[in-house]
């Protein structure tokens, strides 16, 4: 297995995704963050939180804190003011590594592929570290191993426009520069909204659990995630966004069913602007990318279960 670096926004499904990967033997040895759900700032100081409740102390190299073009928009409504849905947890006292983390990027792949290895990267934010890390040094992709992305659609259905998902809305020049410069493993929208656990499921869940700092703190993400589907007209539901992704980094297999296609972004101002458009006959002539759709429900609940039990 190649070892992983974590790319993040900081948000509250970031949060259970990186608890997921702790949990479940694929803890990153780097992360790298990223503005997006939150402020870099903010996004930072979460990840380092999160490591703190969880008592990890991976490195982290706050990277990117504006779009490569586009005005910089958030998620606060969704994530909280915090980012994290307010969700008690010990003020971290560690800091970012003081490196910058596009320049992290660049030297961590050169320096694997200086020794034929190959790093695998899961990006679960705007790609705009990603896509500066490919810009500065394009034979970086020589270290990258398998990179899989949490952003963008099957069917032009977003979430934070009709027409775009907000990982790829958030910065979509940045987007588009990844999607056509490497292959890439792509979990869009559309399965995060039906790989879910409904309230009572998030209350069998955790029923039973010792309380532990993780598994208090996982619950505050879980009932966050239910409120804010909830507020937002959906069902009582915790979706599995971020967390699908990370599910798909520790258990390939997990994977039941996906879409092999070309995949380019919408960049014209107006409706379609951070569109992902997906053409399973490869006119868009970009790299191949893997879609996922869906994944198998009971191994994924088992990979989260894991997570919240600390
Ligand atoms: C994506 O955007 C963020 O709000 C989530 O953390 C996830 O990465 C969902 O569109
Ligand atoms: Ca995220």
């Amino acid at each position: 297995t190649n070892r992983l670096i974590l790319d993040t926004d900081g948000g509250v499904d970031d949060a259970q995704a990186l608890l997921m990967l702790l949990a479940n033997d694929r803890a990153p040895f780097a992360i790298t963050t990223v503005f997006g759900n939150v402020g870099l700032d903010a996004a930072t100081a979460n990840i380092l939180d999160v490591l703190a409740v969880a008592g990890s102390d991976i490195p982290v190299h706050a990277g990117a804190d504006r779009p490569l073009v586009a005005p910089i928009v958030d998620a606060r409504d969704i994530h909280g003011e915090d980012g994290l849905g307010g969700a008690i947890r010990p003020d971290s006292a560690a800091e970012p590594s003081g490196l910058d983390g596009v320049g992290f990027l660049v030297d961590a792949l050169l320096e694997a592929a200086a020794i034929g290895e190959r790093i695998d990267i899961l990006a679960i934010g705007p790609l705009t570290n990603i896509a500066l890390m490919l810009r500065l040094a394009p034979e970086a992709v020589e270290g990258l191993g398998t990179l899989t992305i949490m952003g963008g659609t099957l069917n032009g259905r977003g979430n934070i426009t009709p027409a775009a998902e907000f990982n790829i809305y958030a910065d979509p020049e940045a987007a588009a520069a990844v999607f056509r410069s490497v292959p890439s493993v792509i979990v869009p929208w559309e399965p995060c909204t039906t790989h879910l656990l409904t309230g009572e499921e998030v209350e069998a869940a955790f029923e039973g659990l010792a309380q532990a700092d993780v598994t208090q703190f996982s619950l505050a993400l879980a009932q966050h995630a239910r409120r804010t589907s909830l507020s937002y007209g959906g069902a009582d539901v915790l979706r599995f966004v971020d967390p699908l992704a990370a599910a798909v980094v520790i258990s390939p297999e997990i994977v039941t069913t996906s879409l092999e296609a070309s995949v380019d972004v919408a960049l014209a101002e107006g409706v379609t602007r951070g569109m992902t458009v997906v053409d399973p006959s490869f006119r868009l002539g970009t790299p191949r990318a893997r879609l996922v759709e869906t994944v198998d429900e009971t191994a994924l609940r088992a990979l989260y279960a894991r997570s919240i039990a600390g």
